[in-house]
């Protein structure tokens, strides 16, 4: 029997970085994508000497790119390689005004949260669908639950992931094809987005909210590999979303504008 492939983007550092470790420990041959080659080859190299069973492939690729997933998409078809389990996890975050932040800089935050991931599913769920079954995992976010302003574009994408995610995940059960699609949502997570001098203001979050990066891949391989369409990770998190049903959406921007303005340097 062949081992199974996972396709991992934003494979080289924060939350992608640990899906690709635990799947690699479950067995899985790994596609790792990200744009800095010389960091996938290091971890596809060291993934390998750990977990002897497995085979790494690396491929290079700018997903804010017009057609970058079609182009990913016909590279692994050309590799004769078949996906088994697809996380789109590369992401983009900026912070800071809406009208003061640079146009181009959101434009590639919402080609790389959005519509890559979009093509990137369509692409491979057709593919899943003709093979007989698959798991595809989308990463989200708690900032999906809630406007936030000052973190505007980056809510706005991720509550488009959630919103996409669960109404797949109930078309592709009524096809009954073996393909499970599920929302990952992590709140604050200690990866270098929540520090990245690129992405404009800089949020102050105290460490005891942030979760490790290896506990929120886990959470989200687990339901998806158990086919749940949503996982919020950890108590606090879905405390929080739970809280989010109480108010209307403009008092939760009115809160959230609030907390980022003060906190954010
Ligand atoms: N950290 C948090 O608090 C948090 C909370 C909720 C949700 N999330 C979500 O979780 C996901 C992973 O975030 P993270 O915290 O692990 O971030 P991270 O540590 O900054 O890693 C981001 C990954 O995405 C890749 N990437 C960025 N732009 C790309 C592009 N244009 N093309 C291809 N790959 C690209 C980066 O690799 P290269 O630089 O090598 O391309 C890197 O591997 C994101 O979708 C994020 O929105 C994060």
């Amino acid at each position: 029997m062949r081992n199974h492939t996972a396709l991992v983007t934003g494979a080289s550092d924060g939350i992608g970085l640990e899906c690709c470790k635990i799947l690699a420990a479950k067995g899985y041959n790994l596609i790792l994508v990200a744009r800095r080659m010389a960091l996938l080859e290091q971890i596809a190299a060291d993934l390998q000497q750990q977990n002897n069973a497995i085979s790494c492939t690396v491929i290079t690729c700018d997903l804010a790119e017009p057609q970058a997933a079609q182009q990913l998409f016909t590279d692994v078809r050309e590799r004769d390689l078949q996906v088994d389990f697809l996380i789109n996890n590369a992401g983009l975050l900026h912070n800071g005004f809406f009208t003061e932040l640079d146009l181009v800089a959101q434009e590639k935050m919402i080609h790389v949260n959005v519509l890559a991931l979009t093509s990137l599913t369509h692409l491979f769920a057709n593919q899943m669908i003709n093979q007989g079954g698959g798991h595809i995992l989308n990463i989200a976010s708690l900032a999906a639950w809630t406007p936030i302003p000052n973190q505007n574009v980056y809510a706005a994408t991720k509550a488009y992931v959630l919103s996409f995610t669960q109404a797949l995940h109930n078309e592709l059960k009524a096809l009954d094809c073996g393909v499970t699609v599920t929302a990952l949502c992590p709140g604050y997570t200690a990866t270098k987005m929540m520090d990245n001098p690129a992405q404009g203001g800089k949020l102050v979050v105290p460490s005891s909210l942030l979760q490790p990066a290896s506990e929120v891949a886990a959470q989200g391989i687990d339901a998806c590999l158990s086919g749940r369409a949503t996982i919020v990770t950890g108590w606090a998190n879905r405390i929080t979303v739970a809280i989010t049903r109480l108010f209307s959406r403009m008092a939760l921007a009115r809160i959230a504008g609030r907390f980022y303005r003060s906190n954010m340097q």
